[in-house]
């Protein structure tokens, strides 16, 4: 029997839908090419069904969403709906309801594109940061004080539970061994090199600020790190690592942190990557089912107009086949939007492509049925 995997749909807003049939369109053709079925199951959920209905994520919607093997995720923003509403009951409602507690973000530099930073080329860029998704500052714990009062408090507390810091950093030690159980990460020293190890994690922190939360991130990342003895245990303040994103991108190879500077590095990294048009990431449940999605939004001003670029909404798609074992599938999506990066687009900048969205998604099909 062949193997199939069940897949729900969320092409959400203005440039989702767009974005997501080029994601399918290649999706199919690797399924198709490597043998295996997708059965897709599309949801209306977005800006559009909440002003028609008044409601963001039904109820009983996320636990419809369990029974598949994984999410496809367009983009979630409507400029007539007021900022906040739909991230926070929708994506955020999400990937809090389905314990989606990685944010797995690839900051990879692709042939062709061009990067920001001077003298910085694609094996330059390549490193992988590890999210944690469901708490920090997100957790929505905090309130006001005497609010509209002159007198007035606001608190937002940021959770970090033992259980929750240590399955992140867990999961960012297992995923530095398999990126760097076939080829090593190269910015080892000799001395690493000699010593046996063959990757490197860094915690992002603030240990000399946040002495309770990054306190606790850092013990548990120093005890699990003595079962890694063949990956280096790093550590880097959040800001420093802000500075050496831009000024020295190279010696990253796994980063792992918490949910808000997660969400703060993780758009530094998508522009020495070249762009939100590129940038792709999962929020996963290693138990329980993962949303693939392309980081850049809903770009309304673009949405039917067949410019907007697709390549991030392709390499979600990518990343989602890995992740679901079709490993071989997946690294042929991110080789031909490579081939595509290098020799066929003139910028990754919606409009200024050189090819409209569907071109662009029909010219990564055919490299992958070609591969
Ligand atoms: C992201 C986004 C979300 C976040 C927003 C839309 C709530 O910026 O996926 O990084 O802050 O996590
Ligand atoms: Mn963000």
């Amino acid at each position: 029997m062949s193997r199939t995997y069940n897949i729900a749909v969320l092409p959400g807003d203005g440039t989702g839908p767009e974005v997501v049939a080029e994601g399918i369109k290649v999706l199919q053709t690797a399924a198709d090419t490597a043998g295996f079925k997708i059965k897709l199951t599309t949801f209306d959920f977005g800006g559009e069904r909440y002003l028609k209905t008044g409601e963001t994520l039904p109820d009983g919607a996320a636990d419809e969403l369990k029974k598949f093997d994984a999410i496809f995720l367009g983009a979630i923003g409507h400029p007539d709906v007021k900022p906040g509403i739909l991230e926070k009951e929708i994506l955020l409602a999400l990937r809090f309801e389905l314990d989606q507690y990685i944010n797995f973000r690839p900051v990879k530099l692709y042939p062709g594109i061009e990067c920001p930073i001077k003298d910085k080329g694609p094996g330059d860029i390549d490193f992988l940061v590890i999210r944690e998704n469901t708490e920090g500052v997100y957790a929505g714990s905090g309130g006001f004080l005497k609010k509209g009062t002159p007198d007035e408090i606001a608190v937002q507390d940021s959770i970090n539970t033992r259980k929750g810091v240590e399955r992140c950093i867990r999961f960012a030690f297992d995923a530095c061994t398999k990126r760097n159980s076939k080829a090593p990460w190269k910015g080892l020293t000799d001395d690493e090199k000699a010593a046996g190890k063959i990757g490197k994690l860094t915690l992002c922190g603030k240990t000399n600020v946040l002495t309770f939360a990054f306190d606790l991130w850092e013990r548990a990342f120093r005890e699990v790190a003595t079962e890694y003895p063949n990956i280096v245990a790093d550590y880097a303040h959040v800001d420093a690592i802000t500075m050496w994103f831009v000024k020295n991108p190279e010696w990253f190879d796994v980063i792992v942190t918490d949910n808000m500077f997660g969400d703060i590095i993780t758009d530094l990294g998508a522009m020495i990557q070249g762009g939100m048009g590129i940038a792709a990431g999962g929020n996963l449940n290693p138990e329980g089912v993962s949303m693939f999605e392309p980081i850049g939004g809903s770009a309304p001003k673009y949405k039917g107009l067949n410019k907007i670029n697709p390549l991030a909404a392709i390499c979600a798609a990518g990343i989602m086949l890995e992740y679901l074992g079709e490993e071989e599938s997946g690294k042929k999506i991110e080789s031909a939007v490579m081939k595509v990066t290098a020799d066929h687009l003139k910028s990754l900048a919606a409009g200024r492509m050189g090819m409209t969205t569907t071109e662009v998604g029909d010219l990564v099909a055919k490299y992958v049925k070609e591969s």
